[in-house]
């Protein structure tokens, strides 16, 4: 059913009371210029259908006119069928046919990733709970403008969250709490940039989504290829960076662990070349068969910008993140945010420090651990069963793995995945270089299990009844 907001209530009168001044008009014009200005108004969606219209004599007071001239124009618009007259709600907007629609349009396809995680098991009502109690504990002055950083009680839970389940050193004073790691991108862009950095290396193949938002805020993307180690610090020497971004848990998309070897040449070279490691721990919270592996952080905190955030353990749709920075720069990293938006809102701060207080976060993550094995097992045992040569890899964490099919074609098959139910997509799309790899990255987090084996023997059907 159309709910109706109220052009009265909710302060939009004086937007298009601007557009129906009377100013200047004939007396005897003015029920017919009012009426037309009216239908204008629908007709370009500036009043959208379900509006309720201010009583005709309020609208008249507004505009100067007598109220006549109001109940003659709501009149006019009622027979040709824009407004109607409800009985306890007054004149409100109808819903006509050609009108644009009341809701934004959306100005670009959302990002979507294989990473995503479940919708459906949110802890609505948990969450629901802590921002009741959140809300109820602000302070008056916690409705003002809130420390940039980031809500000071939130500061200190994430310091031991991140400390006990990362093993990332996190004073209060160096966390930023952001957007989700794609601000954090912005954040590192700006501050490269101010120190007349205009390249970052980045992980090959990598995330799209990161590369473009460094690509946007005119910092270069240089790709360093990745081993089964994690990335070649050699190759990133021989490219003669000062910053990097790495996914040393689970590197994405390829689910590499980066070794322990490999993580100490890392920060060797950061630290003699005066660089900067910036570390996107997107998905360490679930990490299945082996005993999870601490930040690169806590090993180089002087050198490593840590990011985090919940949009794999809750949602992306909270856009809530923390950036943790060394010493020397977590001044220049508040300014950062602070230029960006003046600093994240405190309502949703507040409800995330209570979530992590009370111990909902711990619950929520191992609860979904064991739901995201089990996915991850069903997906497993359906390409073992269906696929017996196919090797899998990337699959110890996380909400993806990896397939390798022995194909060339791996577009042409991740598109008939996708046909089948999976979320597949060619491993090549994520790749800088010219020999992109083969393989198909596959989601499993979003995906419900029953769905799962059944998509994957549907593959199998079409696989086979095509050769
Ligand atoms: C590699 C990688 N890093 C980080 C993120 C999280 O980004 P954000 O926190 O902006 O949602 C994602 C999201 O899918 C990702 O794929």
């Amino acid at each position: 059913m159309q709910q109706s907001t109220s052009a009265v209530s909710d302060g939009t009168t004086s937007g298009w009371l601007l557009e129906l001044d009377l100013t200047g008009v004939a007396r005897g014009r003015q029920a017919e210029e009012l009426s037309d200005r009216l239908r204008r108004a629908v007709r370009t969606g500036r009043l959208p259908a379900g509006t309720r219209l201010p009583a005709s004599r309020t609208l008249a007071g507004d505009l100067a006119v007598s109220r006549g001239v109001v109940v003659r124009a709501y009149e006019q618009l009622g027979a040709e069928g824009y407004f109607s007259a409800r009985l306890g709600s007054g004149t409100v907007v109808a819903d006509v046919p050609d009108a644009p629609a009341a809701s934004v349009r959306r100005r670009r396809r959302p990002p979507t990733n294989p990473g995503l995680p479940s919708g459906g098991t949110f802890p609505r009502a948990a969450w629901a709970r802590c921002a009741a109690r959140a809300l109820s504990r602000l302070t008056d002055a916690d409705f003002g403008y809130g420390d940039p950083a980031g809500w000071p009680p939130l500061r200190e839970e994430l310091c031991r969250y991140l400390g006990r389940v990362r093993a990332v050193l996190a004073p209060p004073e160096r966390i930023v709490v952001v957007n989700g790691f794609g601000q954090s991108t912005r954040l590192v862009a700006d501050v490269l940039r101010q120190g007349d950095v205009d390249r970052i290396a980045v992980e090959d193949p990598g995330s799209i989504g990161m590369r473009e938002q460094f690509e946007r805020a005119s910092v270069r993307c240089v790709g360093v290829p990745v081993d089964g180690d994690g990335i070649r610090v050699d190759a990133l020497g021989a490219e003669g960076v000062r910053a990097v971004v790495v996914t040393p848990a689970h590197q994405f998309p390829t689910g590499v662990v980066a070794s322990a070897e490999r993580r100490h040449a890392l920060l060797e070279w950061a630290r003699r070349t005066g660089s900067v490691v910036v570390e996107d721990d997107y998905d360490a919270e679930y990490r299945y068969d082996r005993t999870p592996v601490g930040a690169l952080q806590g090993l180089g905190p002087d050198v490593v910008v840590y990011g985090g955030s919940v949009s794999k353990t809750l949602a992306p749709a909270l856009r809530l993140g923390w950036l943790v920075a060394p010493e020397h720069l977590a001044e220049t990293f508040t300014e950062a945010k602070y230029s960006a938006d003046l600093g994240r809102g405190v309502l949703d701060q507040a409800t995330m420090a209570e979530f992590l207080a009370c111990g909902e976060m711990d619950r929520h993550i191992r609860r979904m651990a064991l739901e995201y094995r089990r996915r991850r097992d069903r997906l497993v045992e359906a390409v073992e069963a269906a696929f017996p040569h196919w090797e899998l890899s990337g699959t110890a964490a996380g909400l993806h793995l990896l397939l390798h099919p022995p194909t060339e074609n791996a577009e042409a098959l991740a598109a008939v995945a996708q046909e089948c139910g999976l979320d597949a997509r060619p491993l090549s799309q994520y790749s800088i270089g010219p020999c992109p790899p083969q393989g198909l990255v596959v989601g499993y987090g979003h995906q419900r299990p029953d769905t799962i084996a059944a998509a994957v023997m549907q593959l199998h059907r079409r696989l086979t009844t095509s050769r």
